[in-house]
């Protein structure tokens, strides 16, 4: 046990010792641990694409887990389309994080404070979710609005324990929805106790050096708050698809359907639609060829499944207007 321990952050001496220590529970017939220890392992170790590092070992501070979650990412960089110029700035990053040793040898610090800022369902929370995949760290969201609406208390400590955590750990902290935190501000003037959490938070953000990284997330745009943005070392833009991005999304949400038409011929029809609109239509269309019990999604399935995104744009246009 000891030796596992220190083993920690490297991966070949971890896996060794680990392999010991189940060949020492074979070996005394325990072999259901035995075999549930490996499964874990296997699990645990099996490095995905481009990832490196194993997770940290050390557990979340359990007080935060009302609003911090562990996330797995669901898709990898291959469900993911970035624009020329957001490859090109996670390419660098990823590089300059690997490089990070000898960046700070020379007394030079790397960008680890990072700010998505974008339309809603282009890509902030999955991109948060390859980036961390890409360099191997585990990815820990802040669920920022039940932090804020919780902020009698604890709360105060636990945001520090968060912090404290990401400061020493490798990870990603991803404070997900960070408008939410501009709106508390704007809330706060009259409430001493919220105003304490979010000036807290927006001072932890200032000063924290993480070991990974801090990914912030908003749906604000050009009306971003300075104060706000000059905190993060790179702010990455997050566009609704251009035609090139949505062809390229269509052929992606449809690599694994027969199709009967060509869904580039409606590329003029789905301008302006944001990437999570996109793949409803996608997958409307295709449910709609398998409730039919039809091999292939035809063009009706399609432009039917177009009609339905436009017509709940059209609610919640409304919807948006008399709120
Ligand atoms: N750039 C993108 N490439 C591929 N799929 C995307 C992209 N942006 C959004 N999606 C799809 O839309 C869904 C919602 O995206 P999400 O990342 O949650 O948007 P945001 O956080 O910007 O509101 C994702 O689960 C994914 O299926
Ligand atoms: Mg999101």
């Amino acid at each position: 046990m000891k030796k596992l321990l220190g083993s920690y952050g490297r991966d070949d001496e971890f896996r060794a010792v680990a392999e010991q220590i189940i060949s020492e529970e074979e070996q005394k017939n325990n072999r259901v641990l035995a075999r549930s220890l490996r499964k874990t392992l296997e699990n645990a170790a099996a490095p995905k694409a481009g990832t490196r590092a194993l997770a940290p070992l050390i557990p979340f501070p359990d007080a935060a887990s009302d609003f911090v979650e562990r996330v797995e990412p669901r898709l990898t960089k291959n469900d993911l389309i970035l624009s020329a110029e957001n490859v090109r700035v996670f390419l660098d990053l990823i590089r300059e994080y690997r490089r990070a040793d000898e960046i700070h040898r020379h007394g030079l610090s790397i960008r680890s404070k990072l700010l998505f800022c974008g339309p809603p369902g282009c890509g902030k929370t999955i991109s948060a979710e390859v980036f961390a995949a890409e360099v191997g760290l585990p990815l820990f969201t802040v669920k920022l609005d039940r932090l804020i609406s919780s902020y009698l208390g604890e709360t105060a400590t636990n945001v520090r324990k968060i912090f404290e955590f990401a400061r020493t750990q490798p990870c990603v902290l991803f404070l997900d929805e960070f408008d939410a935190l501009a709106r508390a501000r704007d809330d706060a003037s009259d409430h001493h106790e919220l105003r304490r959490v979010v000036n807290s938070l927006l001072l932890f953000i200032d000063r924290i050096r993480p070991k990974g990284f801090l990914i912030a997330a908003t749906n604000l745009d050009g009306s971003l708050d300075p104060a706000v943005w000059r905190r993060f070392d790179e702010v990455v833009w997050f566009d609704r698809p251009d035609r090139a991005a949505t062809g390229r999304y269509l052929k992606l949400k449809f690599r694994n359907a027969k199709l009967a038409f060509d869904p580039s011929a409606h590329l003029d029809a789905l301008a302006d639609y944001t990437y999570a609109e996109l793949e409803r239509i996608c997958l409307g269309a295709i449910k709609s060829s398998i409730i039919d019990r039809r091999k292939e999604v035809r063009e009706r399935d399609f432009t039917r499944s177009l009609a339905d995104e436009l017509r709940r744009r059209q609610r919640a246009g409304r919807l948006n207007q008399t709120a």
